[in-house]
């Protein structure tokens, strides 16, 4: 299969062409056979998800294992280009042929999406034995419910707005984790000095969001997030804010490896991993990359919120979303659902992944520093009304609102001569197309 990297590096120079053949590529990947295991005496369960990197593999093993102990067969159906936007097409083709699979990877707005389609089947049963409600915070309980009834099992919560920084290069350069954009590009150029490359930088769309969403929020603060993300306020889009913010955001781009030629979110953690960069802005999945090549988060590799948003939690959630299943595959869909939510599955799953666990009653006694601090900035967050969904992750609007302004962002990032000015009306327009 065409790894992400190497399908990257032969990206062409028109922006379009070069996702229509990425898209392409994943689509015949996709298209390969769906592992399988068998053996097992249950039901079947097809779960599609993106979590092809190792660590995400590792954490995925957890699910697989869990299942096969109630002899249940795993398959896996995965659409391997990180962010899910490419999974949410394959699951779309699968829906329209009639041969869901029995749970699909969906973010936020797109669970309401799929449940209004009459896709999804409710695990109710499931969620009211095993008490979801008393073990959820609400805000994320509710995005799991459409019309009051349980659709999907949450599994994590990841944090956006991370930096990660080479402890090692901090220290080379003499400085303290940056707070604030001007510091970080003191810092930035200060490595630059040094012969430091300071930014590892992935040419994904869907990153570059979570990036720019995350200077947004540095540079016009929580309201103009809530504002311009969340209500999707043209006067917030398309706004001066919204042109210190695209401005503030291109500077990173001086200081950013690979102008030209792509890499994934994996390559450029890699990247801070082995010392070739200072500097990753990125969420905690990838420090569960960074965990898997023996480096200690916290200590070797400093984890500090965003430049301007320590006071801000941006959260993705992945979860679970449940299709329709015939008679045969009802219990082991059941037993899915169930394993999710289950305290040792969530504490095992989540040290692999990097998350923290969604339930509340997980204790973080195993987990790093990083994953505490989230777990603390998570709750101060949810106290202070500053827990952002995350646009770039498809938890404030639905897919194809998020795609739309995914493109605008990257295209910005990519093409020096679209102004700021030019890229806010871009941005207001595509939040503005049904
Ligand atoms: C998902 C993570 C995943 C990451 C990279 C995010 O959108 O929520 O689970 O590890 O993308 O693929």
């Amino acid at each position: 299969m065409t790894s992400p990297t190497s399908l990257s590096r032969r990206r062409g120079r028109s922006a379009l062409l070069r996702d229509v053949a990425g898209r392409m590529v994943w689509l015949l990947a996709a298209l390969l056979p769906a592992s399988s295991s068998a053996g097992a005496a249950g039901g079947e369960v097809e779960v599609l998800h993106f979590w092809t990197s190792g660590s995400e593999a590792g954490a995925v093993a957890e699910l697989k294992a869990s299942l096969h102990r109630k002899g249940h067969v795993w398959k896996n159906f995965t659409v391997a280009n990180g962010g899910g936007g490419l999974a949410m097409v394959m699951l779309a083709s699968r829906v329209n042929s009639g041969n869901p699979p029995t749970a699909a990877q969906i973010k936020g707005a797109a669970i309401q999406e799929w449940a209004q389609r009459g896709g999804l089947s409710s695990i109710d049963e499931v969620a009211n034995a095993d008490q979801w409600n008393t073990l959820l915070p609400r805000s994320v309980s509710d995005t799991m419910k459409y019309r009051g009834r349980y659709v999907a099992a949450p599994l994590n919560v990841h944090r956006v707005n991370w930096l990660w920084i080479d402890a090692a290069a901090l220290k080379k350069i003499n400085a303290r984790p940056p707070t604030s954009w001007d510091e970080f590009f003191a810092v930035a150029e200060a490595m630059k000095q040094a012969g430091i490359i300071p930014v590892a930088h992935s040419s994904q769309s869907w990153l570059d969001m979570g990036t720019f969403e995350s200077v947004a929020i540095g540079v016009g603060g929580v309201e103009f997030y809530q504002r311009a993300f969340v209500q999707l306020d043209p006067a917030a889009l398309n706004s001066a804010l919204m042109v210190r913010t695209l401005a503030t955001y291109r500077r990173i781009k001086h200081y950013s490896s690979s102008q030209s030629s792509g890499q994934d979110w994996v390559a450029s953690t890699a990247m801070l991993t082995h010392g070739k960069a200072g500097m990753l802005l990125m969420g905690d999945w990838a420090k569960a990359e960074m965990q898997a090549a023996g480096k200690r988060p916290g200590s070797d590799i400093l984890c500090v919120a965003m430049p301007g948003t320590a006071h801000a939690f941006t959260f993705d959630i992945d979860a679970l979303a449940m299709f329709q299943v015939n008679d045969k595959n009802r219990q082991a869909q059941r037993d899915l659902a169930h394993a999710v939510m289950d305290k040792d599955f969530q504490l095992a799953f989540n040290l692999a992944k990097g998350s923290i666990p969604v339930r509340q009653d997980v204790s973080l006694e195993k987990f790093d520093d990083c994953a505490r601090r989230a777990s603390a900035d998570f709750k101060t967050s949810a106290r202070r009304g500053t827990l952002l969904p995350s646009l770039a992750h498809g938890m404030a609007q639905p897919a194809h609102t998020v795609a739309r302004m995914w493109d605008v962002i990257n295209q910005y990032w990519r093409n020096d001569r679209i102004t700021p000015e030019q890229a806010a009306a871009q941005l207001a327009a595509a939040a503005r197309q049904p």
